[in-house]
């Protein structure tokens, strides 16, 4: 049910969810009918990652593959900083997932028995970087697509839930706004977009499901609503976060100067797509043994270290020495796209840059999803929970998506029957802010800090690039706090007080990381020092410890 205007009365639920891809729509379907459930979206209900998503979701599903071998492959990718628990507990939970998005009438690709990847499953499974077998199940390369439609088409037959579209939380409501010092969370304060009223919405669980932060760059594969609002609401109000430094560059972004933001699937890799410099030299074997299927950090880097060297605009993906009906089948989305921008996959090489794509740190959390604030889960990118280590392989995350909503789910549904002691809590006070008379901060702000991080804090890092970084970023964030604490708020002025508090997360756990391991690359410890085989964990002021 999609409601716009509700009354300040009307603003109480059991369970708030903020976000709605693939791990807030999937908390919501696995919570009981009796659950009253408010999701809200900065946008359309179906805007954001997932519905990006090209690649798949990886799980034990051929009798060949073992979840030992789903676990090992994961902890190589990983560079030593998985949690090898949550790891196998995640890997052990795939399959019924998997088989649970069957059941709510998701479309795989069925696999066919010429193409040779034919299995017992019934489903084509195809390879992606850093996993030794097939084990991707996807829907052609819209499987992100797939879910969100599939999955945001269950939630709007449940009366219980209802979808609140154009509206971005601007704080989680801690203690701390009722003047208690104890460490939980009674829902969130959020902007109406459709009227600029901030109203409260108070909630007996809160759920932040609200994805990543890679908008923190200039080049993204990410949607706009990427701009880490759950990791920036959760350290401001006493969450710990871990292992900021590790943002994935996905290594083929489409490389076209009226695309934005188009990703072109590891599953191209996958099935045999080669990488090439731009005088048609294959480079990959000189770098790793895996070649195009190495883990993403090894590929990114190795692109970026040959446009580096040759002041190349790009690299180039080629799979046309495939059948052009395998090519059209199997990637009709690329395929299409890229014939919008005169570029026929099937005849010709694909120009790709490396582009920021997934946020491998977040808000932590335990095994079921729970945050150091009583009542809050993270769930999805947002969230810490070990799975990915210095390095996420490909398609592990829609994986981690759906095993961890389903643990938070059930973690809720425990607690639910308890009785609520909800408190009377603050209205969001406007009485001290004008309209800006000067929007162009914002704009400004938002270009530069993408830029500086994309300049500094990118795929290549060093000490000199960091500390330039976080002088910058120092000078921008008590501007916009400045700017927060005169004017009423705006989406654009969320989204960028966000942004820099993220940025600000990972130049300062970058900075801590004084080797070079998984996604974080630096000059300056150019080795990986086995004695820091260990999370960088953040702890913020606001933090209370539990007893
Ligand atoms: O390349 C891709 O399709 C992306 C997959 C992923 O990020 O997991």
């Amino acid at each position: 049910m999609i409601n716009q205007t509700l009354t300040q009365s009307d603003l109480y639920f059991d369970v708030l969810v903020i976000g709605s891809g693939a791990a807030g729509l999937s908390m919501a379907l696995r919570l009981p009918a009796t659950v009253q459930i408010a999701m809200l979206a900065k946008g359309t209900m179906d805007e954001g990652n997932t519905l990006y998503a090209q690649g798949g979701i990886s799980a034990v599903l051929d009798a060949t593959d073992s979840v030992d071998n789903h676990v090992q492959d994961t902890l190589i990718a990983g560079a030593g900083l998985c949690d090898s628990e949550v790891v196998r507990l995640i890997v052990q939970q795939g399959p019924a997932n998997i088989h649970w998005l069957l059941e709510q009438g998701v479309q795989f690709t069925k696999a066919e028995v010429e193409d040779g990847a034919a299995n017992a499953f019934g489903y084509h499974l195809t390879r992606e970087g850093g996993h030794s077998r097939r084990r991707v199940v996807h829907a052609a390369d819209a499987t992100g697509r797939a879910i969100e439609t599939t999955l945001l088409d269950m939630v709007k037959t449940r009366p219980n839930i209802q979808l609140f579209p154009e509206h971005i939380a601007v704080d989680l409501i801690t203690a701390r706004h009722l003047g208690a010092k104890e460490s939980k969370c009674y829902g969130a304060y959020v902007l109406d977009k459709n009227n600029s009223k901030v109203v409260t919405w108070s909630a007996q669980f809160t759920v932040l499901a609200s994805g990543g932060a890679s908008k923190v760059y200039l080049y993204t594969t990410n949607p706009d609503v990427a701009t880490g609002d759950g990791i920036a609401m959760a350290w401001r109000a006493g969450c710990r976060v871990a292992n900021m430094e590790f943002m994935q560059f996905h290594p083929t972004c489409l490389y076209h100067p009226h695309a934005k933001n188009f990703l072109i699937t590891e599953a191209v890799r996958g099935e045999g797509g080669i990488l090439l410099l731009p005088d048609g030299q294959r480079f990959m074997p000189r770098f790793d043994p895996r070649a195009e299927l190495a883990p993403r950090d090894i590929v990114a880097r190795a692109i970026d270290h040959e446009m580096k060297r040759l002041g190349a605009e790009c690299v180039y993906l080629d799979i046309s020495h495939r059948p052009s009906d395998f090519i059209r089948e199997h990637f009709p989305t690329v395929h299409s796209k890229c014939l919008e921008f005169g570029i026929d996959i099937t005849q010709q090489p694909i120009p790709v840059v490396p582009a920021a794509h997934y946020t491998c740190g977040g808000v932590v959390t335990d095994y079921s999803a729970r945050t150091d604030l009583d009542n809050l889960y993270a769930i999805g990118e947002v969230a810490y929970t070990g799975l990915h280590g210095a390095n996420r392989m490909a398609s592990n995350s829609l994986l981690e998506c759906l095993v961890m909503a389903t643990r938070a789910a059930g973690d809720v549904e425990g607690c639910l029957s308890k009785q609520l002691d909800m408190p009377a809590i603050p209205d969001w006070d406007e009485s001290r802010v004008t309209d800006s008379d000067e929007e162009i901060v914002v704009a400004h702000n938002w270009d530069e800090l993408r830029r500086l991080m994309w300049d500094y804090v990118g795929i290549v890092r060093s000490n000199k690039r960091l500390a330039r970084a976080q002088r910058r970023i120092d000078i921008l964030r008590r501007e916009i706090i400045e700017y927060y604490g005169n004017f009423r708020v705006t989406s654009d002025l969320l989204e960028l007080r966000n942004l820099v508090e993220v940025a600000d997360l990972i130049v300062t756990s970058a900075l801590r990381r004084r080797e070079s391991r998984g996604l974080h690359y630096t000059l300056d410890f150019p080795n990986l020092d086995r004695h820091q085989q260990r999370l960088t964990e953040l702890i913020p002021d606001t933090y209370i410890p539990k007893l």
